[in-house]
């Protein structure tokens, strides 16, 4: 078996490894990224719905999820969506804002892809793919890995960066590397949960959830003290859309969370008002004007809200009001890794440098992207941090 020295292996061609494979290779050291998949960044691929949701522009760290919510601050305040705006639009990548500062391409997903190998390739970063580690030891001056498949080849290096993303889609090729990695290294892994998913429920719910199947409306979900303000879609196996995936990353087991219909609005007020205009509307017709007709319908008859608007006092107004403002369902679970769209939690940033990403008592052993517990809201915030500890680590090299 081939024998070779590298500065940088970098573990996974995905968002993170690709972008700290440009930067470590344009500090002139020589750079390998492995991946076992037989193409680079497979989950760019499938992004927002194949055009890729590439960075939110008003990305802070307020915007994820850590044990310590400070940790991020570092990499995202160095390197920004502004700054990953500015490479996109030097590739000439056409793009469009969408909602809540949501950044996509106009044309495809492939084009960030396109993009990252051509910087790898500028730089002269080798990319190695259907290559899995088959071992993996720390040596005198780095790491010592032992590599199988199209790539095989004994390689030592200085640096080694794990890359290799979390657990969620399995399908795609996720796996544990990088948790085991950490483990075996002495660094700590938080508990990780699927999280961005839809949730799921119990068979007595689900009946009529089924009914409405289909049906999306804009809502305030609610978790504790959190809350997001988007749209809802009921599906055959639960609740789904923007809303439920936010809060998905919150909940927890035997809890419920809490929707608010038509938020921000003076519910009884309009009801109150419905009802002066004619008192002989039924209750459900007057809700299927200000909700969509089959939810409507679906509330009514869950609730029992039956009758004409004019025989209906204010505190039964008021009672229905305050149930489609605060509607709590109980959630038996989630759809799990398998539609995920990241990972919740993972390798423990108390024992990671913020700065370089580098293991503090491992040196030469770094950690970027989704391994780490750091975990972004929907909305193109996980791929920020992507490019952001992507590029954190790169240039610490
Ligand atoms: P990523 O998963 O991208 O890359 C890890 C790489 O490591 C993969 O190429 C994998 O093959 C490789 N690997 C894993 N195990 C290995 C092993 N044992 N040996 C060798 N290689 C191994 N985010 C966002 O901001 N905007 C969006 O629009 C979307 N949309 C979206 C849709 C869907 C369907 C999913 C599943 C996810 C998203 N995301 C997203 C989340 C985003 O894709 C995710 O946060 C980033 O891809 C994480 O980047 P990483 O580089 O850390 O991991």
């Amino acid at each position: 078996m081939r024998a070779e020295r590298f500065d940088t292996v970098i573990l996974g061609a995905g968002a993170a490894g690709m972008m700290c494979a440009a930067h470590a290779g344009a500090r002139g050291g020589r750079v390998l990224v492995i991946d076992h998949a037989k193409a680079p960044g497979e989950k760019i691929r499938i992004s927002g719905g194949g055009r890729c949701n590439f960075t939110n522009i008003g990305a802070t760290a307020r915007n994820f999820l850590s044990e310590n919510p400070h940790f991020a601050k570092s990499a995202l305040g160095r390197y920004t969506a502004r700054d990953f705006l500015a490479l996109v639009e030097r590739h000439r990548i056409p793009w469009h804002e969408k909602t809540l500062g949501q950044l996509f391409c106009d044309n495809s997903a492939k084009d960030i892809i396109a993009m990252l190998r051509a910087e790898m390739d500028a730089v002269g970063a080798e990319l190695r793919l259907s290559t899995t580690l088959e071992e993996l030891e720390r040596g005198d001056n780095g790491f010592r890995l032992t590599l199988g498949g199209e790539g095989a080849a004994t390689v030592t290096c200085r640096h080694l960066v794990v890359a290799c993303g979390g657990k969620s889609i399995p399908k795609m090729g996720a796996t544990s590397l990088g948790y085991r990695i950490a483990e075996r290294f002495g660094l700590a892994v938080t508990e990780t949960r699927p999280a961005l998913v839809p949730l799921t429920f119990a068979e007595d719910m689900l009946a009529g959830f089924r009914e409405i199947a289909g049906v999306a409306a804009p809502v305030r979900v609610s978790f504790g003290k959190t809350s997001f303000d988007e749209a809802m879609l009921f599906t055959h196996r639960g609740l789904s859309g923007p809303a439920i995936l936010q809060i998905s990353s919150y909940w927890r087991e035997g809890q419920p969370v809490r929707i608010a219909f038509l938020p921000g609005r003076d519910l009884l007020g309009e009801l109150r008002a419905s009802r002066q205009e004619n008192g002989r509307r039924s209750l459900a017709n007057a809700l299927a004007e200000i909700l969509p007709k089959r939810l409507a319908g679906y509330m009514a008859e869950r609730h029992g809200w039956s009758g004409q608007m004019g025989e209906t006092g204010d505190r039964k107004l008021a009672a229905i009001a305050a149930t489609l403002q605060g509607f709590e369902v109980m959630p038996l679970g989630t759809e799990g890794y398998r539609t995920a769209e990241v990972t919740l939690g993972g390798v423990d940033t108390a024992g990671i440098n913020s700065k370089s990403l580098e293991a503090k008592d491992v040196p030469g052993l770094y950690f970027i992207g989704e391994v780490v517990d750091v975990t972004g809201w929907l909305g193109g915030y996980n791929f920020q941090w992507a490019w952001s500890s992507g590029w954190a680590a790169g240039t610490a090299i």
